[in-house]
């Protein structure tokens, strides 16, 4: 007889091609369609942001209005519904409250950029909706695969106001941090608005130095906590990367319940050969046997930006990022008139932080033949750069995974990146890449400098470089495999 699939719902607050901030929501969107196609009855909740319905009516999908229902937060009652739609095969159930999530932004105010004040209000709705929403689609999930702090109380009510309910007996939880710097961390006097009893409020559950934690939960009423690789799952078990949540981390892999995981890549949206911004903003594609036609984007990309007389044998450094403290913009900051007094192209993709933006500004006037410097979210922009750069910069501080490293390798574009968290994972020295080991602006610039005179000196030597990278094979395969093995045993239990 058949085996009867394994029902997996997926949660987070971010999925591509939907709503996308970083990473988090290439890995869930990526990993839904990829569960799907290996045989798992596996369907998405998100909230249903501003940006969600204007991407859903880009792509033409259409939505089903599925049920309405009401939530009490406090003592309020707040209405909400979830709609349906079907992208790549995969079921996604949208949480729909236009007062929480019809906004510009979806964690902060896309001006002042400070969190929106009632995040916490925002995301206890979405994870009771994500509760009430399964059992109101009749979809009986055998695991609850939820990610980030956004989605971190889901386990909590799972195990205690959902403790009885028959519908969930034997739904098994598993939470995974995709970034341990992101808790979700409100004061004590917020509590109340959870709906818990305070018997939750201790060093055992959701307290965290006297304030509401709800990464903390996730982690504790998770049945496993997963991270997105074994170097960080290590990592945040120490004082200098577990943000306070070492202790947690250490008890949880003491029990036999963390694991390190890596993401993967979706290599249909990732890869030069197929990838369609290359396609339909070059017309080029290229692979390892036509690396050729990587030049001919790169000087495409420098012309259309303004560089005046584009010259191929000068690298093209490229950088795509978050710009916030992770990345290590102070120290790419410290060393930038040095780099430029290399003869290369340095170009840079990012919003963040004010700061970084107004002084990567400044550094753009300072350098306006050799540098290219948007300050903005664009999804096609991103992928032209990782065609058409030479060598992609990647120095963070930590990281959990890294996703930009993996496709940097899939377009033979060069990683320069220090030994930290995923990129340590998958970075080889000298084989496919630069690493550089602490996190100081002198081993940063001798490494792009490394990379630089390789680069100019040794044609041949750069290409091995650029074969070995495009060799290498990030895709979904493992990851899932590892997750598969998670889930079963989670349902032995
Ligand atoms: P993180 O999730 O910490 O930001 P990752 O390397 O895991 O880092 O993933 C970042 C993802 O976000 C990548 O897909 C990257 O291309 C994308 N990204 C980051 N900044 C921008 C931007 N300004 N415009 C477009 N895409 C971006
Ligand atoms: C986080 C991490 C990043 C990781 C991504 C996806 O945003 O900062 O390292 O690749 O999540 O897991």
């Amino acid at each position: 007889m058949a085996k009867n699939k394994i029902k997996v719902l997926l949660v987070a607050s971010e999925a591509v091609p939907f709503a996308k901030v970083g990473g988090l929501a290439d890995v869930v969107g990526a990993q839904g369609k990829i569960m799907q196609e290996q045989g798992i009855d596996v369907r998405i909740v998100i909230p249903k942001y501003r940006v969600v319905g204007e991407n859903i009516e880009k792509l033409g999908l259409k939505v089903k209005h599925n049920f309405d229902f009401s939530i009490t937060i406090d003592t309020r009652e707040e209405k909400g519904c979830v709609e349906e739609v079907e992208y790549a095969g995969v079921t996604y159930y949208l949480i729909d409250r236009p007062e929480y999530f019809w906004r510009d932004g979806i964690y902060n105010d896309t001006q002042s950029k400070q969190d929106y004040p009632d995040n916490l209000r925002r995301f206890i709705f979405f994870s009771r909706a994500v509760i009430e929403c399964a059992k109101g689609v009749g979809f009986q999930p055998d695991i609850i695969h939820a990610h980030d702090w956004q989605t971190g109380l889901i386990p909590v009510y799972l195990r205690t106001d959902y403790k009885a309910d028959s519908f969930y007996r034997l739904t098994k939880c598993i939470f995974t941090i995709h970034n341990l710097a992101y808790q979700g961390i409100f004061p004590v006097e917020m509590f109340t608005l959870t709906g818990l009893d305070w018997k939750y409020f201790t060093i055992h559950g959701l307290e965290y130095y006297g304030h509401l934690n709800l990464m903390k939960g996730g982690i504790v009423y998770s049945d496993i906590t997963t991270t997105v690789s074994e170097t960080y799952a290590k990592e945040i078990q120490s004082p200098e990367f577990g943000n306070g949540l070492e202790g947690v981390m250490s008890d949880k892999a003491m029990y036999g319940n963390l694991f390190g995981i890596f993401n993967g890549v979706d290599y249909t949206e990732w890869h030069p050969s197929v990838d369609i911004y290359l396609k339909e903003h070059y017309a080029i594609n290229y692979d390892i046997d036509t690396l050729d036609k990587k030049q001919q984007i790169k000087l495409k990309y420098l012309t259309e930006n303004g560089i005046k007389k584009p010259d191929a044998s000068k690298p093209l450094i490229g950088i795509i990022s978050r710009l916030v403290d992770q990345k290590g913009w102070d120290i790419i900051l410290e060393i930038i008139d040095q780099l430029f007094k290399e003869d290369i192209y340095f170009t840079v993709l990012g919003t963040g932080k004010y700061e970084y933006e107004n002084r990567l500004k400044a550094v753009k006037n300072s350098y306006p033949d050799k540098m290219i410097i948007d300050i903005g979210f664009d999804i096609p922009k991103s992928h032209y750069i990782e065609a058409a750069a030479d060598i992609y910069l990647m120095p963070s501080r930590f990281e959990p995974c890294g996703l930009n490293q993996l496709y940097s390798l899939s377009y033979g574009t060069i990683p320069v990146v220090r030994n930290t968290g995923g990129l340590a994972d998958t970075v080889k020295d000298g084989k496919t890449g630069f690493v550089f080991k602490n996190y100081n602006p002198e081993e940063l610039m001798i490494a792009l400098k490394k990379a630089i005179d390789l680069f100019k000196s040794s044609p041949d030597k750069w290409r091995k470089l650029m074969e070995n990278a495009m060799k290498e094979d990030w895709s979904w395969k493992k990851a899932i495999q590892s997750y598969n093995g998670i889930y079963d045993k989670l349902m032995l239990k």
